[in-house]
């Protein structure tokens, strides 16, 4: 296969599509032109071969094109598409499933995307308590609406400061999404103080792996729980990451804190356009799916078959086989594996990680909010990404992103890793 072909379709890109890629975060270098992924593999258009830990940013939690999860979206297409009148039987077995499994799903809507099933969560909690201010915390993503656009990954002279996302943004939007400190319950309820009465939701991610992996501190989650409760706010776990990948319930069944209302996505659907927003019957009512309601929930695409099918397929995998089981196993070898390594070649780094995810931040303590995170040498955090690529382990070779082992990852893929992780950090130190 030609060496240069991955450079000369970079260009042509460039030609037709702004930069190239569809999403801002996609473009990074090496420029790669991918053409074939399966279980664990990706594959760029010269051949070259990549284990896989970006996963797209967490789908794959079966892995690329699974081949039960494509069956049943086969079977589904041949007799079926989207009708955009009434429901489907798929639709109506899928919400029983969500409801079945996710704690805070008395009743569910789908969608297509995480950014849609935040942006219906917040209207929906403004709706509701008819007040308009939110909560969300610094380090977090959910999504690139208006509404959470901002203190994302934030410069380090900009934590809690007023940094909008993007350009274009309303201020009304920026100015009511107020930011506080993860794992800091004093600083949530000052804010709640201070804005008595005008805060409708909190949002977080139960674990912020937008900035890889800081785990909430013992009674964290408890804590915002009670804290809702005290000041009339509701309080929304945005599982677009965490939810079907930890388990089948997401974490807040790990957790034990059931939300008022959550969002699902990515590894619910393996890969496949699906997301959903769930929670307590009473609220959920609001919404104009149901006559008299006053919220509006719409979408074209809404339920789609593809998406439905690959839903009840990743969820009737994870109801048959030991699929959490197999991914947190891995995991656990992966994290063990590299910390032994630091020890063994006395590197400063702290390997963070839940279930099937992990980073290595490189600072010698656990990070537990994002402004730690100046401490991540994070210079050295992409060369490491970048040296590990060239050995076919596919790392977003950006600072702070997250990796994922799918249920088509086995030990020889993990044992491969490892090795090639010893053999460039005994280069770079
Ligand atoms: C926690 C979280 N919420 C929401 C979103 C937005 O989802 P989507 O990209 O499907 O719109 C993401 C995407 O990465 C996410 O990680």
């Amino acid at each position: 296969m030609e060496k240069t072909r991955n450079a000369e379709l970079y260009q042509e890109a460039n030609v037709y599509s702004p930069g190239g890629v569809h999403t801002s975060i996609r473009n990074v270098d090496p420029h790669l032109i991918f053409t074939k992924a399966e279980g664990a593999y990706m594959e760029d258009v010269e051949g070259n071969r990549f284990i896989d830990y970006q996963a797209a940013f967490g789908p794959f939690v079966l892995g690329h094109n699974y081949p039960f999860v494509n069956e049943q979206v086969k079977e589904a297409i041949s007799r079926t598409d989207l009708f955009g009148v009434g429901t489907t039987d798929m639709e109506i077995e899928l919400a029983k499933k969500v409801c079945e499994h996710v704690p805070a799903s008395e009743q569910v809507l789908f969608c297509n995307s995480g950014s849609e099933a935040t942006y219906h969560a917040i209207r929906l909690a403004r709706a509701v308590t008819e007040k308009k201010k939110l909560i969300k915390f610094q380090g977090c993503y959910h999504g690139w609406h208006d509404y959470v656009a901002r203190n994302m990954l934030s410069d380090w002279d900009k934590i809690g400061e007023r940094d909008p996302g993007s350009a274009g943004m309303m201020d009304e939007a920026i100015d009511n999404t107020l930011i506080c400190t993860f794992n800091d319950l004093a600083d949530v309820e000052e804010t709640l103080q201070k804005n008595k009465g005008e805060v409708a939701a909190i949002i977080l991610e139960p674990i912020p792996h937008n900035i890889g992996c800081i785990l909430p501190e013992d009674g964290f989650l408890q804590g915002l729980k009670t804290l809702c409760s005290e000041y009339g706010a509701l309080l929304i776990f945005d599982e677009v990451v965490t939810g079907f990948r930890h388990s089948i319930g997401g974490f807040q069944e790990i957790a034990g804190v059931t939300p008022d209302l959550t969002t699902l996505g990515k590894a619910m659907a393996n890969g496949y356009p699906m997301a959903a927003i769930a929670g307590k019957k009473e609220y959920m009512s609001r919404f104009n799916t149901q006559p008299g309601g006053d919220v509006w929930f719409a979408g074209t695409y809404n339920g789609h078959a593809v998406g439905t099918a690959a839903s009840l397929a990743t969820i009737e995998m994870m109801e048959k086989e030991p699929v959490h089981e197999h991914i947190f196993r891995l995991g656990e070898k992966m994290r063990s594996g590299i910390t032994e390594i630091h020890d063994m070649l006395n590197i400063d780094a702290f390997v963070a990680g839940f279930g099937s995810v992990w980073t290595t931040y490189f600072m010698d303590f656990q990070p537990k909010k994002y402004s730690d995170l100046e401490y991540n040498n994070g210079d050295l955090y992409v060369r490491y990404r970048k040296k590990l690529l060239e050995k076919g382990i596919f790392k977003m070779p950006m600072n702070m992103k997250r990796n994922h082992i799918s249920y088509s990852h086995t030990d020889k893929e993990i044992d491969l890793t490892l090795e090639a992780i010893e053999d460039v950090l005994r280069e770079l130190i």
